[in-house]
């Protein structure tokens, strides 16, 4: 790992000194997945579930989460007595910022008693106005709690699209989609000549990729479509050793860190929003913490909104 072994000792002395817990998701670049576990800094690496759990239960003081503004919130709404830092607060995301409070209370409006699920992709004040949440990981089990037989989901319509060709067949229920995307996944509609031309590889697509590509599935192909946990799971128990992965390229960290003799190849397409994280911004707001400069990495939201916005994310962990 290339980590200044100073920067390291650095780290790991503010850590425990100000009492920090270091969360990481698996789209972090390599240095900021090394776990302390192995002689690095991060107490956690994980999916955008696993990072929710692990946030609710956390003892220490202080979070400080690696990874976009919509899952720093949420570890706020699970844990509210604790303060969140980012390396970078700014770090947003395409389908966060694709749909409003707003906007849910029109489709309520518009879809009288149909339940709403909302993708943990969204910012609080949109949370608020939702019945329940969900991570690509639950998704399926989410849909499968909801009364009727029409569930409105939002906000990624390519997710929504192949989740719904699941929900349809198991639960027999229909879903209505907003029309939100992923700016890296939807990428991956550029690569399907490439994809079809793989020869004995089997394919990680995640919920997020158009169905457009996934359906190659439907076409002979052998893989995955799923979440981050469900693609490193199906890494780990399939007998084939060459992979592509059409899902952000820092999974491959993962991927190769626990399959060292399986093959994996990627376009290596990037969110630069989880790329505003780096090992100087999380020294920074290390420092920061406990200081007069820890508003620049906080992440506040007020009393109100952290009630209402809360429930539908433990709703859903109630039922994980
Ligand atoms: P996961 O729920 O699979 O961690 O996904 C989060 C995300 O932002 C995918 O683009
Ligand atoms: Fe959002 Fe896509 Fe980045 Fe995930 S990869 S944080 S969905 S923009």
């Amino acid at each position: 790992m290339k980590v200044d072994q100073s920067i390291l000792i650095r780290i790991k002395q503010l850590k425990k000194e100000k009492d920090v817990v270091i969360l990481s998701h698996y789209y972090m670049p390599k240095e900021l997945q090394w776990e302390e576990s192995t002689g690095g800094f991060v107490d956690f690496v994980g999916d955008s579930l696993g990072l929710s759990v692990h946030a609710s239960q956390t003892q220490a003081r202080n979070i400080l989460f690696c990874g976009v503004q919509f899952m720093a919130e949420t570890a706020l709404l699970v844990n509210p007595t604790k303060k969140v830092f980012m390396p970078d607060p700014t770090a947003g995301c395409s389908l966060a910022s694709s749909i409003s409070g707003e906007d849910v209370r029109n489709l309520r409006e518009q879809y009288p008693g149909v339940p709403i699920m909302g993708y943990i992709n969204t910012y609080a004040e949109t949370k608020a106005e939702l019945d329940i949440c969900c991570t690509s990981r639950n998704a399926i089990k989410i849909a499968a709690s909801l009364p009727g037989s029409r569930i409105i989901f939002v906000p990624d319509m390519y997710m929504g699209q192949n989740l719904q060709v699941q929900v349809e067949k198991e639960l027999g229920k229909h879903l209505i989609l907003w029309n939100g995307s992923c700016e890296v996944h939807e990428q991956f509609r550029a690569f399907l000549p490439q994809i079809k031309n793989q020869e004995d590889v089997e394919m990680l697509f995640h919920w997020e990729v158009p169905g457009e590509v996934t359906n190659v599935m439907q076409k002979g192909k052998k893989g995955i479509v799923g979440s981050t946990g469900d693609i490193l799971k199906y890494v780990s128990e399939s007998s084939s050793n060459k992979f592509y992965l059409a899902s952000e390229c820092d999974l491959g960290v993962a991927l190769q860190k626990e399959n060292a003799d399986k093959e994996f190849i990627t376009p290596c397409l990037k969110c630069l929003h989880m790329k505003l994280n780096s090992l100087e911004g999380l020294l920074n707001a290390l420092e920061a913490i406990g200081s007069d400069q820890e508003e620049k990495y906080g992440v506040y939201l007020d009393a109100e909104l952290i009630e209402k916005a809360s429930i539908p994310v433990k709703r859903m962990l109630a039922i994980s």
